[in-house]
């Protein structure tokens, strides 16, 4: 095992002298403030406050608030509610996700405001027919609720004013940039929207006003009325804004309209939950992750305890060694998620997974010489489907509060179903459940028993909005969207900054490799050529089946901040995988 980077003495702002009279010396990893090929990504620097989302509109609100004096949980509040309105692909009030937040000082809790399957809800309910842009597949959502919680436990500011500035991006419209533009128009354009039975709404909603086909460029303005609509009754009446009253009358005559399972009361009963983090150590550091029905959390501290077995820092990042031990880590957690994790109101889930002595004997098991096959780890199993598309941002105050948040529809536009009158898309979450019992094979059925469908339960998801502490005092805050990648991507954004010392537009940049058990196979980035010929024939050798991505596909995006304790400032960036902005003052 490597000791602790090398140690620093100075931390976040006044603070400073009492912390090194407390510790001693801290071991905390600095960074330059800026990367020499930091190319095209968004960057800031501030002291009093950060804000890093795939937005700049919800960027700029969440900046706002903490400029008005509102803390990071404030800001955290109107970013996710902004994201509804200039993100509609995946921020979200008819989906969920996942809020982690780490008070100065303390240990990190997570707001699980993951959706939950309706209370007609059957193991059995999906047949290899059932598309996922229906009314069935939609999970109760958890957005607004999570939100109320996060604010009745953490918040400053008053509510309204946390939810007014989507309001007013939605009533009064807001400019669309490239990025919004193209996923809009993609959406109008799929096969599932113009085919869809259900899609209707969608396509009146968002497609472009007078113009046929729909045609959206960067400048134009999007109005959405009938979501401000909605927003605003969330605005002034709290979560009862959305789970009662008229939104869930429009919500449920929308789920009548194509025969899905959520009622009255299934809204109406829904509660997101508060309780701690997962927490593991990594050389020193403490590294926090969601719990179930998250497997982020206990994924990431499984791979983290294994490879601290591991001197990574004496190779290369990219060293067919590292690529091959992380790969192997890798597996082995995957492995475990598919065996063992889903929402542990239901079953009940091995504490081993995030112990020490468990990550030893695993780590013993690897082999360096050759690729432990899948298919011997468990053979029974293998892991369906996921697609990319959700969103994660970040948010630090000037008291070092922070916030790494994880939101999502499931895919892309989720359901693709808007609530017709209510304007907001619904998720299609009910996919992240092993939707067949009992049936596992290698074209991706699982049937496991911990992520069956039953009724009121959450389905497994791999959210990973991450924490990394030293002390108390926040270091890293990371998260990435990307289906079951997200996990992976959260480790590597840990591990370039604690093992390999990058500064956070490097350990952006670096290229990033994905196993996920089944599959076997690593797949990994190209766009920069770190992974090179000989190393991808040396892991073919040592018995990976290897898999670049083609040219333009990224995995994740990784909107994050780090906090340089010896200067007390945060540096905010924002992937450039895809469009974002990070805002700092
Ligand atoms: O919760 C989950 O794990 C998935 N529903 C997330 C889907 C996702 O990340 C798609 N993303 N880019």
């Amino acid at each position: 095992m490597t000791p602790p980077p090398a140690p620093k003495t100075a931390i976040h702002g006044h603070k400073a002298i009492l912390l090194v009279l407390v510790c001693g010396f801290l071991p905390i990893p600095g960074i330059p403030s800026r990367a020499a090929d930091s190319g095209n990504l968004s960057e800031a620097k501030g002291k009093r406050g950060m804000v890093v989302s795939v937005s700049p509109q919800a960027s700029q609100v969440g900046l706002q608030i903490l400029q008005a004096g509102g803390n990071a949980v404030d800001a955290a509040i109107a970013v996710e509610f902004a994201l509804a309105v200039t993100w509609p692909e995946a921020g979200n009030i008819g989906g969920g996700g996942f809020m982690m937040v780490h008070p100065p000082g303390q240990r990190a809790v997570c707001v699980n405001y993951r959706e939950r399957a309706p209370q007609a809800a059957t193991e059995g309910m999906f047949s290899p027919e059932d598309g996922r842009h229906t009314h069935k597949i939609v999970g109760v959502p958890g957005t607004v609720q999570g939100m109320e919680a996060a604010h009745q436990k953490f918040g400053g500011l008053a509510w309204k004013k946390l939810v007014m500035p989507a309001v007013q991006l939605a009533e009064s419209g807001f400019i669309l940039d490239a990025a919004q533009a193209a996923s809009i128009n993609g959406v109008l354009k799929s096969k599932a929207t113009v085919e869809g039975e259900f899609q209707r709404e969608l396509i009146r909603v968002y497609r472009k006003p007078g113009e046929k086909p729909s045609d959206w460029k960067a400048g134009d303005r999007m109005v959405l009325t009938d979501l401000a609509k909605t927003l605003r009754l969330i605005a002034e009446q709290g979560s009862a804004g959305f789970y009662l009253g008229e939104t869930a009358r429009l919500f449920v005559e929308e789920m009548k309209r194509g025969g899905g399972l959520i009622t009255a009361r299934d809204l109406a009963q829904y509660r997101a939950v508060i309780g701690p983090a997962v927490q593991g150590k990594y050389r020193g550091y403490d590294v926090y992750g969601p719990p179930p029905p998250s497997s982020g959390g206990i994924c990431l501290v499984e791979m983290l305890n294994i490879l601290e077995q591991f001197d990574l820092s004496k190779n290369k990042r990219q060293s067919v060694d590292n690529i091959h031990v992380m790969a192997e880590a890798m597996k082995r957690a995957f492995c475990d998620r598919a065996r063992y994790l889903g929402d542990s109101d239901f079953v009940s889930i091995p504490p081993r997974l995030t112990r020490k002595h468990y990550a030893k004997k695993l780590a013993d098991d690897i082999d360096m010489r050759f690729a432990t096959p899948s298919v011997t780890m468990a053979p029974e199993i293998d892991i369906q489907y996921e697609s990319p598309s959700t969103t994660h941002f970040c948010v630090i105050d000037q008291d070092g509060l922070a916030v790494s948040n994880t939101t999502t529809l499931e895919r892309g536009w989720g359901s693709r179903i808007v609530v017709k009158g209510a304007g907001f898309l619904l998720n299609n979450e009910m996919g992240d459940f092993n939707w067949y019992p009992g049936h596992t094979d290698i074209f991706g059925n699982v049937g496991t028993r911990p992520n069956r469908i039953a009724p009121g339960k959450r389905m497994l998801s791999s959210q990973c909005p991450t924490i990394v502490a030293y002390k108390g005092h926040v270091v890293l805050v990371t998260g990435s969207p990307g289906g079951r990648t997200i996990i992976n991507t959260a480790l590597q954004m840990v591990l370039n900054v604690i093992d390999f010392k990058m500064d956070l537009p490097t350990a952006m940049r670096a290229e990033r490799i994905h196993h996920q058990w089944l599959p076997d196979v690593i797949q990994y980035e190209t766009h920069s050529g770190m992974i090179d010929e000989a190393t991808v024939e040396e892991l073919k050798r040592r018995g990976h089946k290897v898999s670049p991505r083609r040219a333009g596909s990224y995995q994740g995006d990784a909107h994050s901040i780090f906090v340089d304790l010896e200067s007390g400032e945060f540096f905010g960036v924002a992937d450039w995988r895809r469009d974002g902005k990070a805002l700092g003052y």
